[in-house]
């Protein structure tokens, strides 16, 4: 599974990439406003650090402008992924970028047909996001299970299922399981990936052993 990390943050994507087990970014309108900065140049910044995909959000809604900015945001590098909203137009110019060779992310999707529309338009990623299903009291995990199944009985159906709007490590694991291909992350919840208490526990009882053996590995 991949993961990529959901924030237009600099110090938290070259934290993350320094381990090694980034594979990409993705970025939306409201991530760039808690950023601060110049959209372009967060993007740019963010495709000098890591060689995987970045995704980077289209404002315009109709497929004219869809089709200028994804031209300017393409540009930027070879990494960039353009990010289209799941609807009419979203799904006219992600058709057309595909065709282009031009990867694109289809985001905020909320049903299985809507996930089918994505892969018959030929999306690199398709985005469902399962925490705002969850926040409206519906099953954001079913989603995933559904689109994941769905696009497992059509071979022609490249699009890759990136879990989005994700909340806790149940929502990783559980879309993990069912096959899903990636997973965009909070940095909080990457955090949280890492961490244990029986792991910190050992290493504390492991830590104090040590201490009395009076050894050193580096003598
Ligand atoms: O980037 C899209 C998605 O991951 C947003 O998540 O937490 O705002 O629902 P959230």
């Amino acid at each position: 599974m991949k993961f990529f990390v959901d924030t237009a943050d600099i110090e938290e994507i070259k934290t993350l990439a320094d381990t090694g087990l980034l594979d990409g970014v993705t970025t939306n309108p409201s991530l760039i406003k808690q950023s601060g900065r110049d959209f372009i140049e967060v993007i740019t910044e963010i495709c000098s650090i890591t060689n995987g995909d970045v995704s980077a959000e289209v404002i315009a809604l109709d497929f004219d402008g869809m089709m200028k900015e994804a031209e300017k945001l393409a540009a930027i590098a070879s990494n960039v992924v353009i990010k289209l909203p799941l609807t009419f137009d979203g799904l006219k110019a992600c058709k057309k970028l595909s065709v282009d060779n031009v990867k694109t992310n289809v985001t905020l999707c909320f049903s299985a047909a809507q996930a089918l529309l994505a892969g018959k338009a030929g999306a690199t990623y398709i985005s469902p996001f399962v925490g705002r299903l969850d926040d409206i009291a519906f099953d954001g995990l079913q989603l995933i299970e559904d689109i994941v199944t769905i696009y497992s009985q059509y071979p022609d159906i490249d699009t890759q299922v990136l879990v989005a709007s994700i909340r806790n490590p149940i929502h990783l694991t559980e879309s993990a399981k069912m096959g899903a291909d990636v997973a965009t992350i909070p940095p909080k919840v990457i955090h949280q990936l890492f961490k244990h208490p029986l792991t910190d526990k050992g290493l504390e009882t492991f830590l104090a052993d040590w201490e009395q053996t009076n050894q050193t590995i580096l003598a």
